[in-house]
């Protein structure tokens, strides 16, 4: 399309904010120190984790940039920002957790493939934008259709980088028509990141946000929209971001045999820990985030000091001075919640925290019991090792 450009190389990158920890140089691949990750309930911009495939594509004229929605639909159109400009505007806080968060700590018990992540691959952001829903609406599509006349039940999302994966083609990835046609499942077309006109990592000029689902459906630079009969057959949607069972590794392997992951599960992580901490006895302070997906609020936050056996419960809070209720009409649906609790850690032990979310989900214990092969949602109970010394530290 004109107006973007994807790059064949990495020669253009944006700056970064230097505190990042790299995990691949190219594609870039940064998530923040988890200590810092806690610090405020909307992630900074600079700080946000940065997943890509890609080198990271150019507008070079923002007047020209233009995507078409085409496919099974009777009325295709070009779209360009001022049409999308002129819809209505929503802000959605809305936390993206990249399916390989935790992934490193995975790949201690047995390796797995696929970039290591440590507990950083996400971020709360407050994204601006419109609805994917009133944009298929521009085309003829209604609110909560879920197969267009021509057969269509699938959006598929068309990006203009160009990753290895798919030989040098574009990334994308589908949602079903019926939730992007859904008004309250907030899909968004984002041109905003909080408050900030989106920029290059994050999908400048627009990208599409889908809450509540692993962050590789939440396609970055927008070149088309396609109204499609079956999901997206691109290698991230068929060859990558599938759960498979322990048993499975790759030799045994059948993509087809699994549907592409989209909600997340229940996840919550300690960010005031390392994973090995010295510390003097006394007072600690445990703090980190709970997350879980298709909008299910956090009901509880357990922590235990000796390393499961007995459990207390964490405070939750989003913004301050409005109350966190897992379901309440004051709480940000699709946004992790951070926790908070302060414990008297007189030895050397093992703290663990372990999230419900409002179904009562709960993380697995091992991360045996969930392992897989390409490393994907790592939701163990998580566990941080306290040495406490008496002196000198
Ligand atoms: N979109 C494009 N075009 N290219 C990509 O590499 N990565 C996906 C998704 N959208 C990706 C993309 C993945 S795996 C994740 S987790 C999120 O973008 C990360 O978004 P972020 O870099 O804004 O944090």
């Amino acid at each position: 399309m004109p107006g973007l450009e994807g790059p064949s190389d990495y020669s253009k990158e944006p700056p970064r904010h230097p505190c990042l920890q790299i995990n691949a140089k190219e594609p870039f691949n940064a998530e923040p120190p988890r200590s810092l990750l806690v610090s405020s309930y909307v992630t900074p911009v600079d700080l946000f984790y940065k997943r890509n495939h890609g080198p990271i594509p150019i507008v070079d004229d923002l007047e020209r940039y233009c995507f078409s929605i085409s496919g099974l639909i009777k009325n295709p159109k070009k779209l360009f920002m001022k049409d999308i400009w002129m819809l209505p505007k929503y802000n959605v806080a809305a936390t993206l957790q990249c399916a390989g968060n935790r992934r490193t700590a995975m790949s201690k018990t047995r390796k797995v493939k696929g970039v290591g992540w440590d507990v950083s691959a996400l971020g709360n952001a407050v994204w601006g934008g419109a609805k994917l829903a009133d944009v298929l609406e521009l085309v003829g599509i209604p609110n909560l259709t879920s197969t267009t006349q021509s057969g269509g039940k699938h959006v598929e999302f068309v990006s203009i980088d160009k990753c290895k994966e798919e030989n040098g083609g574009p990334y994308k990835a589908s949602i079903p028509l019926s939730q992007a046609t859904n008004p309250d499942a907030d899909v968004l077309l984002a041109y905003e990141m909080n408050g900030e006109t989106l920029n290059r990592d994050h999908g400048y000029p627009l990208r599409v946000v889908v809450p509540g689902i692993i962050g590789a459906r939440s396609v970055k630079w927008i070149d088309s929209i396609n109204i499609i009969a079956e999901e997206c057959q691109g290698f991230f949607m068929q060859k990558d971001y599938k759960m498979f069972p322990p048993t499975v590794d790759w030799d045994n392997i059948n993509w087809a045999s699994r549907r592409p992951q989209m909600d997340f599960p229940v996840q919550s992580v300690i960010c005031s820990l390392e994973d090995v901490n010295a510390i003097k006895p006394g007072k600690v302070k445990i703090s980190g985030y709970a997350v879980s997906g298709g909008g299910r609020g956090i009901e509880r936050v357990d922590v235990s000091i000796d390393g499961g056996k007995t459990w207390m419960e964490a405070s939750r809070y989003q913004k301050t001075g409005i109350p966190y209720v897992a379901d309440g009409i004051n709480s940000d649906k699709w946004a992790w919640v951070l926790f908070e609790v302060t414990v008297d850690v007189m030895q050397s032990t093992e703290i663990v925290a372990k999230a419900v979310d409002i179904a009562s989900n709960v993380q697995p214990e091992k991360v045996e019991d969930i392992w897989n092969l390409r490393g994907i949602l790592n939701t163990s109970w998580h566990r941080v090792q306290v040495r406490v010394g008496h002196s000198n530290m």
